[in-house]
């Protein structure tokens, strides 16, 4: 993919998490141009996953919630990625703050592509606009199964995914929008599902760790979710389609028992009960019709994640 990208110019809004770091260390391989746009300093992600180095990329510090900050960082992208969000705890524990960077913070990615004529636009929703594993008949849902958010944070990401629909309808800005489940791999640090990465961090480095749930999740290896939002970013369609995404649907058990076998290291354990979530989402329409790439083997993601957290130790 070397030069690949060269004469794009990417904004990646929510630079510094853990997506964002995967999308810039791809995007720069491939020869882009990139603003990392984001509301913190925190570069310990990209320090991570680049030998302690930082990406040769424009930084820009700006806060979602500022219409012009935002506006003034799309000043000639051809490419917006955006991935800045708040995650559940934080948007339970300050709804009007969640409602702000989540969706006020999407309209105002919206405005700045439509400001600048860009339609080339990636945005990042969840599996949490579904609801609990209990509302559904189908371990697996369906694509079109009703969204049913149970927190805060997925109702904003149903209002994320209705948004970019009306600034299509309305204005013509294409976009599409990706719904990852759980992702995983060097840079997952914060959150519920972080755990199972934080359980490859600890084999790697030879200390015992406990995953305190269990049940089947769908795991998407870091870097495979960041060539996927690369890849939406830029697809020509026309509307403002959502996607799921698809990864390996295992057990926290099974998963345990790969890192395992990877890292030689048989000391994280697993809790048994399920986290209410869904299993998985039906994610064909991604792979078959928009061209989506297909998951990096299990067993292999979690070799390499282990050699980069063996790497940092
Ligand atoms: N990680 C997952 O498993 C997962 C699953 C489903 C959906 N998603 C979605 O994917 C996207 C990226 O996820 P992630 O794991 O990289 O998130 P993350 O929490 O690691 O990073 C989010 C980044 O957004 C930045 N940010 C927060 N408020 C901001 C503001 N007001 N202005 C500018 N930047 C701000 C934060 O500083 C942080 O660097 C998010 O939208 C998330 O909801 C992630």
């Amino acid at each position: 993919m070397a030069d690949a990208l060269m004469g794009d110019r990417f904004l990646v809004t929510g630079a510094n998490g853990c997506i964002g770091a995967w999308v810039i260390k791809l995007l720069t391989a491939a020869g882009a141009d990139v603003v990392a746009f984001d509301i913190g300093t925190d570069e310990h992600r990209h320090r991570l996953i680049n030998a302690g180095e930082l990406p040769a990329v424009t930084w820009v510090r700006g806060d979602l919630t500022i219409r012009d900050d935002v506006v003034a960082a799309a000043e000639g992208v051809t490419h917006i990625i955006h991935l800045a969000a708040l995650q559940i705890p934080f948007c339970r524990a300050d709804p009007s703050h969640g409602a702000a960077v989540n969706v006020v913070g999407t309209a105002n990615v919206f405005e700045a592509a439509l400001h600048h004529g860009v339609s080339q636009i990636a945005h990042a929703s969840s599996i949490a606009v579904y609801g609990r594993a209990s509302d559904y008949a189908e371990r697996i849902l369906p694509y079109d199964a009703p969204r049913l958010p149970t927190t805060l944070y997925g109702v904003y990401k149903v209002a994320c995914e209705d948004l970019a629909t009306v600034y299509w309808h309305e204005s013509g800005v294409r976009s599409v929008g990706l719904r990852p489940h759980t992702v995983f791999g060097p840079g997952r640090d914060q959150g519920m599902t972080s755990l199972p990465s934080v359980g490859i961090e600890h084999a790697a480095t030879h200390r015992p760790f406990h995953i305190d749930f269990g049940g089947a999740l769908d795991f998407q290896y870091a870097p495979d979710v960041a060539a996927a939002f690369i890849h939406a970013a830029r697809l020509v369609v026309d509307g403002a389609p959502t996607y799921n995404l698809g990864g390996h649907r295992v057990t926290v058990a099974e998963f345990v028992e790969a890192i395992a076998d990877v890292t030689g290291f048989d000391q994280i354990t697993t809790g048994v009960d399920p986290l209410p979530v869904v299993e998985g989402a039906d994610a064909s329409p991604w792979f078959e019709h928009a061209g989506g790439a297909a998951p990096t083997p299990l067993r292999t993601a979690i070799q390499a994640s282990a050699q980069v957290f063996a790497a940092a130790n």
